[in-house]
């Protein structure tokens, strides 16, 4: 198959991380230049660091993808630095779950300023550039929630099934600048995201879950690997998996 990796530019939010962190070491493998986002500044300094060691390109821009502002310098970082965005992978979240009557208020808004509001900015800090070159691709990362529901995934699901609604809206829309959009909904992969977690309850019960049945975060690298890997004519819309043990 052709390498349709390789000098593209790639900007990463929630890269500190799981998805974000492993998707960067992967695409850099590949030959990507990768743009690091997210709060912890000394992770993503260092992953930066260590892809530049192996001889690759990469650089680092402290981002909180609730502040639209800050979500516009890390594009613009990349455009400056590297001269072009080519894909955006939306990928900061959290998945504070609970049961609605726990009344966790701060924690549904904390989901829906990060998990929705954080996929809104990225998509408006990477349009003007990929409409003014007609060429791009916004990945955005949902999850298996996104399409189902259950007690305790209230606000998490809606903010996944936002992602689709978004990503899918946005395909329509941006046609006439041949842009490409998809989504990727993993179901339990092996990650720091159960610790986001706040009631104790749920936390206990979610990271059991894992424990016995996430898989490697490689599977969601090699989904990425795949939608950016085909060439411009085919535009993926969405990648959903699970673990072949998992239910849900
Ligand atoms: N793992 C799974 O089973 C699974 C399944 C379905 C969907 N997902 C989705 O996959 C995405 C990545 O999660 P993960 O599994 O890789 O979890 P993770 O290991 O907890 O990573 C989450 C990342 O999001 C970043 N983040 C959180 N709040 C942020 C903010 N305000 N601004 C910027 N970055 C922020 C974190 O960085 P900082 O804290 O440094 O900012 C971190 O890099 C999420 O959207 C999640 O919902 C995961």
């Amino acid at each position: 198959m052709q390498d349709n990796i390789k000098g593209k530019v790639v900007v990463i939010t929630g890269a500190s991380s799981g998805f974000g962190e492993i998707s960067a070491r992967h695409l850099s493998d590949l030959g990507a230049t990768v743009v690091l986002g997210a709060r912890s500044t000394d992770k993503i300094e260092k992953l930066a660091e260590e892809i530049k060691n192996k001889g690759g390109k990469a650089s680092a821009v402290t981002t909180d993808v609730t502040d639209v502002n800050q979500v516009k310098n890390l594009v613009d970082s990349a455009v400056k630095e590297f001269g072009e965005i080519d894909v955006l992978l939306n990928n900061a979240g959290l998945m504070p779950l609970s049961p609605l009557e726990y009344l966790k208020i701060e924690d549904w808004d904390r989901c829906i300023d990060v998990n929705i509001k954080g996929v809104l900015y990225g998509v408006a800090a990477a349009l003007p550039y990929m409409k003014e070159k007609k060429s791009g691709q916004i990945i955005s990362v949902s999850s298996v929630a996104g399409h189902t529901i259950s007690p305790g995934g209230a606000v998490y699901s809606a903010s996944k099934y936002a992602v689709r609604v978004i990503s899918e809206a946005l395909r329509q829309e941006v046609k006439p600048y041949n842009i490409r959009t998809s989504v990727i909904s993993p179901g339990a992969v092996a990650t720091n995201l159960p610790n986001s977690i706040t009631a104790e309850d749920v936390s206990k019960g979610i990271h059991d879950y894992y424990e016995k049945n996430a898989i490697s975060a490689d599977s969601f690298a090699r989904s990425l690997e795949f939608i950016i890997n085909q060439p411009e004519d085919m535009d993926v819309n969405e990648i959903l998996f699970r673990p072949t043990i998992q239910q849900l």
